[in-house]
């Protein structure tokens, strides 16, 4: 195919516009219940995913050109297949797809929007995710019958997106089965190791929903066993309760209730007074003996061999006959002490565990892997060997380890390979609450699973999941087990949720199901056999050293591992591909710019197996000036142009507050045709009339803030670039796109000149009064400003000036000869030289600068007075 010129390529509806306003209002409702707009996307953990209706819309805009391709069902009209959408406009005209894709702009974002809540399906269209991770991508862009293929270098991300993607193939019965019959073979011997005597019926028996455990730590110079709790509070209180505190009293182990654990308790039990806030684990990870006094570090007592271990005290019990019987919240489900029997639950597991060999099989026997995250390093993350963990067992307690062994051996009996392997996936995905590095979330009152911070942060204290679980908790493998049913019915059955007037609605089901042609790689992208032949390549790459995946996907990995390596290749290495994994990492020597490098490696492949006419469309992270500007010469070194940015909301449970990543944008960029060399005061006034330009429609459209608007600016500056780069010259020299971004964010912020506003005007056909005032809006430039330097003339209706002008002539020379400006000075040598003897010798030996030459070739470019080029050529 002939390399096609920017002229002739179509430019696609995201290019155009995207309706940043409805997509962040819908992505911040699916970011707060993602188990009702996407089940599909909750069935694994992967970490940063994007939202499902972000991708959806990106999709919509970037695959929906050619009319002739689309057709579009109405779920919610199951009988009417709209060939041509939307007859019924009430006044009898029609609008067609056609219609609705040509109209997308700044103006009228929202034009295809329309089609969001439709099945619509794109005839003929190849899509590509390099960088799957969860799959999200993939599961919207086969919604539109494309074509799909996702690569991944890291081995679960395939997994997960292999089971999201053969979920609309499989029996749900079958499941249902498979769940059965594991749950005959060993839910009631799982559910026993948690059972726990009921504080209000000595008859009933009911459940650890949640176990409470404290690690212990012997001084370092008494000897004195001290456990580690940094307060006392076992939970706050709920229900009627819910002002007072749950609290746990040192001295005699009891669990009560207090009004205020931030002041002096007494023990209702053993009358010991004490203030319940006050642990002796202080911050920065010292303790503080309350035998001699002594403060000293953690970690450096466990490091002197002070025997560290763990004990059980409390719990939070849930008693399903009390609640039979109707009695009180408070009652059925509460906190109580651990007691002597509690612990003999856990030794009857621990018994279990370490008396039966075959179950070995079943948990991750190797060593952690030091890296990134796991050993301290520059990212964040806590030392976990200095925390006394060194092999993946560690992070399991005995009881843990026998259940989830006993469990996974269970599941392996399943004879369906692909039936084995959603029960594997509920399994792992409820790995991430069944750990030493659970949290309870005291106020929240529930547990918080290990990965809150992307990373492995040892705890002092934890809770432990009931692991087959019960009627109340989370993360249990039973609950986890009914999120992929249901993840697995969305995807024979999609809907879609969307707002109509600030009203959620939600469609009937669709009549396609997630599913479709595809093809998943685990590999490196710049590696992986790929055809040539994609429309579209829409991902989200990785991010510096935001999420080092390698690293926290071993989690899972060497558990799932257990079950897969005799299937697949690529779960027979002890722990997850790390070196060619794209990551700012030191621990494999992996600086920032090792990132840009690699990243520019994969763009590189891409633009090879995308066709000349496609589209590459991916999210990225908002960083500043110098992250676009390696973004910018990365893509248009590899033959990029970016045509479009816009704002969007990420997934904010995804990230931590106040984080700036978790501003993103959306970025589209084309195959690149010709580049013009160009010089920088002309560029730079395209950037401000594009600019502008987008201000002005978008305020027309949309009601965004002004750092939204900006991005879309920041948009169509790259765009502007885009066509010149690496010819973009300035005073001799060219610039480099880091160069230029920088100045774009002086041209977004408004800063710009009366002179250039008047070359602006200029190079206008017909400029009139209302393009000053429009060129001067959003910039600190009044038309009064271009009015006192006499740059134009309304006298005799509306006129640019130039040096001939007596009024700008008079302005001119009236000026101190320090203070001109590149124009000015032009205008004046302009002037000079039609003078019989020339006057300006002052002028004429000052130094000519860049800007001055920039300047002159303008004007002679667009007035056609050569007379301008001839200034400088002596
Ligand atoms: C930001 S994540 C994608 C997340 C995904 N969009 C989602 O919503 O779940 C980036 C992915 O790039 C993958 N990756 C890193 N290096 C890679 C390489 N060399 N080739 C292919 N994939 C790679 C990581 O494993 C990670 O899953
Ligand atoms: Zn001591
Ligand atoms: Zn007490
Ligand atoms: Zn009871």
């Amino acid at each position: 195919m002939p390399n096609p010129d920017s002229d002739s390529r179509n430019t696609l509806p995201i290019e155009r516009g995207f309706p940043i306003e409805q997509v962040n209002d819908l992505a911040d409702r699916e970011g707060r219940a993602k188990l009702y707009y996407r089940p599909l996307s909750t069935m694994h953990k992967w970490w940063a995913r994007r939202l499902g209706s972000v991708f959806r819309a990106i999709t919509l805009y970037s695959l929906v050109d050619d009319p002739d391709s689309v057709e579009v069902h109405d779920p919610d009209q199951t009988d009417l297949n709209l060939t041509d959408f939307g007859e019924e406009t009430g006044d009898g005209s029609e609008t067609d797809i056609e219609q609705l894709i040509d109209a997308v702009s700044l103006r009228d974002p929202d034009a295809l929007w329309d089609l969001y809540p439709k099945d619509v399906r794109v005839d003929g269209k190849k899509v590509l995710d390099p960088f799957m991770g969860g799959g999200t991508s993939l599961m919207e862009a086969i919604r539109f019958d494309a074509e799909v293929t996702g690569v991944d270098l890291n081995p679960v991300a395939w997994f997960i997106s292999k089971k999201e993607l053969e979920a609309h193939e499989v029996d749900i019965e079958a499941l249902q089965e498979a769940f059965d019959d594991v749950r005959e073979s060993v839910a009631g011997d799982l559910q026993s190791l948690y059972e726990t005597a009921c504080p209000h019926d000595a008859d009933h028996v009911a459940d650890s929903v949640y176990a409470m455990w404290v690690r212990e730590l012997d001084c370092t110079s008494c000897g004195e066993t001290i456990p580690l709790f940094k307060d006392y509070r076992v939970a706050n209180g709920r229900y009627e309760d819910d002002d007072k505190y749950n609290v746990y009293c040192p001295d005699c182990g009891s669990v009560f209730l207090t009004d205020d654990y931030k002041s002096e308790s007494v023990c209702p039990e053993c009358s010991h007074e004490y203030i319940p806030a006050d642990g002796p684990v202080t911050r920065g990870g010292n303790y503080g003996c309350p035998s001699c006094g002594l403060k000293y570090p953690i970690v450096d007592a466990i490091a002197d061999g002070q025997s560290y271990s763990e004990k059980l005290y409390a719990i939070e019990y849930y008693c399903p006959d009390c609640e039979d019987e109707g009695k009180e919240r408070s009652t059925f489900k509460g906190y109580k002490p651990a007691t002597e029997d509690d612990f003999t639950q856990f030794e009857r597991a621990r018994d279990g565990w370490e008396s039966d060999e075959d179950l070995g099989e079943y948990a991750p026997s190797g060593e952690i892997p030091k890296g990134a995250i796991t050993a301290a390093s520059r990212i964040n993350g806590n030392d976990v060997f200095r925390h006394g963990y060194e092999t993946w067992q560690d992070m399991f307690n005995d009881r843990q380890l026998f259940c989830l062994s006993t469990l996974l051996s269970a599941i392996d009996d399943i004879e369906d390979q692909s039936v084995k392997e959603y029960l594997l996936l509920a399994f792992s995905d409820s790995l991430m609450f069944q750990n030493r590095f659970s949290l309870y979330n005291v106020s929240g009152t529930k547990i918080e699973g290990i990965f809150r911070q992307n990373s492995y942060t040892p705890r002092v204290e934890y809770a432990e999941n009931n692991v087959w679980g019960t009627r109340a908790g989370r993360g249990t493998f039973q609950n986890t087990w009914e999120k992929i049913v249901n993840a697995v019915e969305f995807a024979h059955h999609p809907t879609e949720r969307y707002l109509e007037d600030g009203e959620l609605i939600q469609t009937e089901p669709f009549e396609h199901p997630v599913g479709g042609t595809y093809s998943l790689h685990q590999g490196d992208i710049r590696e992986v056999d790929l055809e040539s032949d994609y429309d579209a390549v829409i991902t989200d790459p990785p991010y510096y050293d935001n999420v080092v995946y390698s690293e926290v996907s071993d989690f899972f990995y060497v558990w799932q591992r257990l079950l897969l390596a005799d299937e697949y290749q690529s779960f027979t290495p002890d722990a997850t591909p790390r070196d060619e994994s794209i990551v700012a990492n030191p621990v494999v020597n992996k600086d920032a710019e090792a990132f840009e490098g690699e990243l520019q490696q994969s763009f590189s492949r891409i633009r090879e197996v995308l066709k000349d006419d496609g589209v590459l469309t991916f999210t990225y992270r908002h960083g500043g000036k110098e992250s676009w500007g390696a973004l910018v010469q990365t893509l248009c070194d590899e033959g990029f142009d970016i045509t479009a940015t816009y704002p969007i909301s990420a997934n904010l449970s995804e990230f931590m507050m106040g984080d700036e990543l978790s501003f993103s944008v959306i970025v589209v960029a084309r195959p690149a045709s010709g580049r013009e060399p160009i010089s920088w005061s002309s560029l730079r006034r395209r950037m401000h009339r594009a600019s502008r330009q987008v201000r002005d429609e978008i305020r027309e459209g949309q009601t965004i803030s002004e750092g939204d608007i900006s991005v879309v600016e920041l948009g169509r500056c790259f765009r502007e670039y885009s066509e010149h780069h690496a010819k973009v010259h300035r005073e001799g020299a060219v610039m480099t796109a880091d160069e230029v971004v920088e100045e774009i964010y002086d041209i977004i912020a408004g800063d710009v000149s009366p002179d250039e506003i008047y070359l602006d005007l200029l190079a206008m056909e017909d400029p009139t009064l209302d393009d000053v005032n429009r060129l001067c809006r959003g910039t600190k430039i009044n038309p009064d400003d271009l009015r006192d330097r006499s740059l134009f003339d309304t006298s005799d209706g509306f006129r640019l000036t130039n040096w001939a002008d007596d009024d700008r002539l008079a302005y001119l020379k009236a000026r101190d000869i320090d203070d001109l400006t590149a124009l000015e000075r032009v205008q004046l040598l302009r002037y000079d030289t039609e003078q019989e003897t020339r006057t300006m010798d002052e002028l004429r030996e000052m130094e000519v600068t860049g800007e001055m030459l920039d300047v002159a070739t303008d004007l002679a470019t667009v007035t056609g007075d050569e007379a301008y080029r001839q200034l400088f050529r002596d």
